[in-house]
This record gives structure tokens, C-alpha cells and sequence, in this order.
């Protein structure tokens, strides 16, 4: 029985030491340690022992596996550091690798263009306002000098939701809206940059949404010349102080008298060349004083307060300043396309 303890601690010191896995030492301590296994087997057989060999064996096949038990562990603590060690060296970094380059976004052309709008505005004493980009028809048309059934709602067609609530197609309702906030006292004086949409197919020169930028101007005694003043001032700023602007005649249901303004050529400065079609001008926006219904269905009082507001397309202003051939390269992000314009600082 002696011989047969020492013959089996000798062969699991062996397979302990040649197991170089975890799964394998595992499998040992269950062949050699666990219930079923020979060490116990040999304590079960005790009984046909004499009394003086019962303590003497007992004490060995105890010895026998706390040796085994230790190999086990040493074994064991052995092939954990070398794991370790292996999955440090795998994921170790190299810290002299260079970088790779991360590319930083920028502001999207769209929103570069309207911070400089603003911009211009502000130092003119204007402030921001915002309106709903889903309106209802009152503050679209009706508020504006458009009822129900006027024939120059054709000149905006409309995405409708319901029979009372649509896409905006322009920013004008803006006026409306700020004005009923302010009760009647002036001045009011904003401007309001948005998204605004339109049935239109999309081309080269056309897109179902766009941007605008409305200005309000309301107080007493605002006159013709004041919008002209702002407008030029804005020109020059934006677009170069060798520009000029003209008013030309035109109609809108909100404002009157209305005007569309051009800006002088920059490309041929006015001598007419294939961008402004031999004209010499270029129509940026749509303007005018507003229309006394508009100031009196928003409580302001036509007699006391006058007024100018405009309206002016973003992608047009953006598409003229730099030169850009298709609005639909503002919608579709194109990275080439939009790392082209940042602002400069
Ligand atoms: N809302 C008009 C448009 O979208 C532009 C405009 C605004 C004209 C304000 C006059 C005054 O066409």
C-alpha cells in the first residue's frame, strides 16, 4: 500500500509538471484528488489494516496529497503569470507609433453663411428670433395680407399637413409671430434665419427646402430709405464694399410699396458678363414696407408705427459669394464640398 501511495505521487508530480494548461492541472486534481480517485480508493481499503499500519498510511496518503496539492498550486500559479505575460505582451501599445491624423469637422456651409448674416445684422442693432418650421395657414398667409383663396398663394406652393397646418414656405410668419409678442409697442427690430419649404423639383437653381433670412424693422417713422440704407450696408458688408444695390418695383401681399433688389455684378462689376446675363445685376431678395393689415392684425397700429421687412434666400447668397453652380451640393454632403468653406478667423 505504501509503495502504491508513492507510485502515485509520483505519477501525478509528473503529469503536474507536464500539463501547460490550467484545464489540464483541473483535470489532475480530479483523477487524483477527487472522491472517485486511486488516493481515496487506497483510504477505503484501511480497514483490512492492522492497527499499528492504519496510522502510519493514514499519515502517508495525507502526506501524499498535500504534495500533490502544493504541485498543483505552484503548477498552477505558474501557468497563470505566464498568461498573464502573454496577454500583456499582445496588447501592449507602442507608444513611439505616430498618430493617425483625426479629421475635425467644420460648420456646414449653410450655417457659416447665416452666422455671417447675423453677424452683419446684429452690428446693425438687429436681434435673432426664431419661429416653428411646421405653421399653421394663419400665420403663413392670412397674418400676412394672404386670405384664404388669394391667387398669390400660388406663388408659394405648399407642403400641407392638414387643412390648417403646413410646412412654412417662407420666414415672413416670423413677423407676424413677433409682432403679436410685442403688444403693439415698438420698435421691433429682427431678423430671423430658417429652414422654409416649398413643392418646387429639385434642379440646379431650385430645392423643395431651402434657407431664408426674414428682417423686421417696425418703430415710428421707419421709411423707404432706412430699408434701403440697412440693405445696402448689408450688401457691402457681405458681398464687398465696391457693391451696389437697386430697388426695382414688385409686389408682395405684405408688403406695399414692394421691391425686389439687385446687387451689382462682381464678377464683371456692372459691365454685364454670362453671370449676370449682360445685366450688369443680380436679384438677391425680396423687400418692402409692410402692409398696414399686416401691422394692424398683429396689434400694431398703422397710423402711429410704419415699417420695412425683406426676405432673402441663403443658398442664393452662399451660391453667389462663393461661386457654387448647384444648390443641390448644399443638401447631398459631400465632405470635398464642404471643407471648401470655413470661416476665417
Ligand atoms: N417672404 C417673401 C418670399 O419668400 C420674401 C419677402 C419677405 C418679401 C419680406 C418682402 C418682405 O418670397
Amino acid at each position: 500500500m505504501k509503495e502504491r501511495l508513492q507510485e502515485l505521487q509520483q505519477e501525478a508530480v509528473t503529469l503536474v509538471e507536464e500539463a501547460n494548461d490550467l484545464k489540464r492541472l483541473q483535470e489532475i486534481r480530479v483523477a487524483y484528488l477527487g472522491k472517485k480517485g486511486p488516493i481515496t480508493e487506497v483510504l477505503r481499503g484501511m480497514g483490512k489494516l492492522s492497527a499499528e499500519e492504519r496510522p502510519v498510511i493514514g499519515q502517508l496518503a495525507n502526506d501524499v496529497r498535500a504534495v500533490i496539492q502544493e504541485k498543483l498550486e505552484a503548477k498552477e500559479q505558474q501557468l497563470e503569470e505566464i498568461e498573464i505575460e502573454k496577454k500583456l505582451s499582445a496588447e501592449s501599445i507602442d507608444v513611439t507609433l505616430p498618430g493617425r491624423p483625426v479629421s475635425l469637422g467644420g460648420q456646414h456651409t449653410l450655417s457659416l453663411v447665416v452666422e455671417q448674416i447675423e453677424d452683419i445684422f446684429i452690428g446693425m442693432g438687429f436681434t435673432v428670433a426664431e419661429g416653428p418650421e411646421v405653421e399653421t395657414d394663419y400665420y403663413n398667409f392670412e397674418a400676412l395680407n394672404l386670405p384664404k383663396d388669394h391667387p398669390a398663394r400660388d406663388m408659394q406652393d405648399s407642403f400641407y399637413i392638414t387643412n390648417d397646418l403646413l410646412l412654412r414656405t417662407h420666414t415672413s410668419p416670423v413677423q407676424a409671430r413677433t409682432m403679436e409678442k410685442y403688444k403693439g409697442q415698438g420698435p421691433v427690430k429682427i431678423i430671423c434665419p430658417g429652414k422654409v419649404f416649398r413643392r418646387d423639383d429639385d434642379d440646379a437653381t431650385h430645392s423643395h427646402q431651402f434657407m431664408q433670412v426674414e428682417g423686421l424693422y417696425v418703430a415710428e417713422n421707419v421709411r423707404m430709405s432706412d430699408l434701403k440704407g440697412v440693405l445696402e450696408t448689408f450688401a457691402k458688408k457681405y458681398f464687398g464694399e465696391d457693391r451696389k444695390i437697386r430697388l426695382r418695383p414688385s409686389f408682395f401681399p405684405f408688403t406695399e410699396p414692394s421691391v425686389e433688389v439687385d446687387v451689382s455684378c462682381g464678377m464683371c462689376s456692372g459691365k454685364g458678363c454670362r453671370i449676370c446675363k449682360q445685366t450688369g445685376w443680380i436679384e438677391v431678395l425680396g423687400a418692402g414696407m409692410v402692409h398696414p393689415n399686416v401691422l394692424e392684425m398683429s396689434g400694431f397700429d398703422s397710423k402711429k408705427y410704419t415699417g420695412f421687412a425683406f426676405g432673402m434666400g441663403v443658398e442664393r447668397l452662399a451660391m453667389l459669394k462663393y461661386d457654387i453652380d448647384d444648390i443641390r451640393h448644399f443638401y447631398t454632403n459631400d465632405y470635398r464640398f464642404l471643407t471648401q468653406f470655413q470661416r476665417e478667423r
